[in-house]
């Protein structure tokens, strides 16, 4: 008695679908299954379409606050993403109050000020030019790298910068993952940011997203086209 013979599969149609045909018993021949999926995606329709496809830098939020459990819940799955040696130097400032909303909107350009002040809750995002002081946690086998980083201010700041930009990436897509639309922003005086919303913290202002719950595209202007792999990749 063989095994089972896959049939059908077609994962764009058929999200999470696999069809097999198997005798009574015996084993499950799955040999070719990752061949036959290959260029397929590994998560349904509906979340690419809320990951990436549909979602859209959104400019109008309803009035439904973020709760801390709302970022939380983002934050818990940004935090997994790569960081060089496992530095993790994002940090990030929940501009909630009005005060504090009211000083940030000064910093931004004046085309994104109005959006700050009506946004249900901002975030900056910032790199943390002190992260090496956490490497003893997070990466105990460069734990010795702390005294040379500690002397080394310039390339702290390099390493922080590129590592929390990349996180700023993760967690915006996090953000959408927990049903949240962002805007993220970068016209502002980081370095007006830096020495009043962020004075003492050692952190650099890098984007500031605005979020909160959506309806529809939230206001978004419409999709600007984007390269295909074809135009953005070479292959040697
Ligand atoms: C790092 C970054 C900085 C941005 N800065 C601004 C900004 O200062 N003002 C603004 O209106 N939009 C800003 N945007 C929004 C982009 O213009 C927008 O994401 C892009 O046009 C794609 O739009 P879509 O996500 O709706 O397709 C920024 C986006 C990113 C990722």
């Amino acid at each position: 008695m063989g095994g089972c013979d896959l049939i059908h599969i077609n994962h764009r149609t058929n999200p999470g679908w696999l069809s097999v045909q198997c005798p009574m018993t015996t084993d499950l021949n799955l040999t070719g299954l990752e061949t036959s999926l290959s260029g397929s995606l590994a998560i349904t329709e509906h979340d690419a379409d809320l990951l990436f496809r549909e979602a859209r830098t959104v400019r109008t939020f309803t009035d439904e606050p973020v709760t801390d459990a709302d970022l939380q819940t983002a934050w818990d799955l940004a935090k997994w993403g790569p960081t060089a040696m496992n530095t993790g130097p994002l940090r990030v400032l929940v501009v909630a109050g009005r005060q504090a909303r009211e000083r940030l909107a000064t910093h931004m350009n004046e085309g994104n000020r109005q959006r700050v002040l009506d946004a249900p809750v901002t975030l900056v995002a910032a790199a943390d030019t002190g992260f090496h002081t956490k490497l003893p946690l997070l990466a105990p086998h460069a734990a010795a790298r702390v005294a040379h980083l500690e002397d080394a201010p310039q390339m702290r700041s390099a390493m922080a910068r590129t590592n929390a930009l990349l996180q700023s990436g993760y967690l915006i897509v996090a953000l959408r993952a927990a049903g949240l639309g962002v805007a993220p922003m970068s016209g502002m005086d980081a370095d007006a940011i830096d020495d009043d919303l962020l004075a003492g913290t050692g952190w650099n202002a890098l984007v500031v997203l605005n979020v909160g719950h959506i309806v529809g595209d939230g206001g978004a202007f419409p999709r600007a086209p984007r390269l295909g792999w074809d135009e953005a990749s070479i292959t040697r």
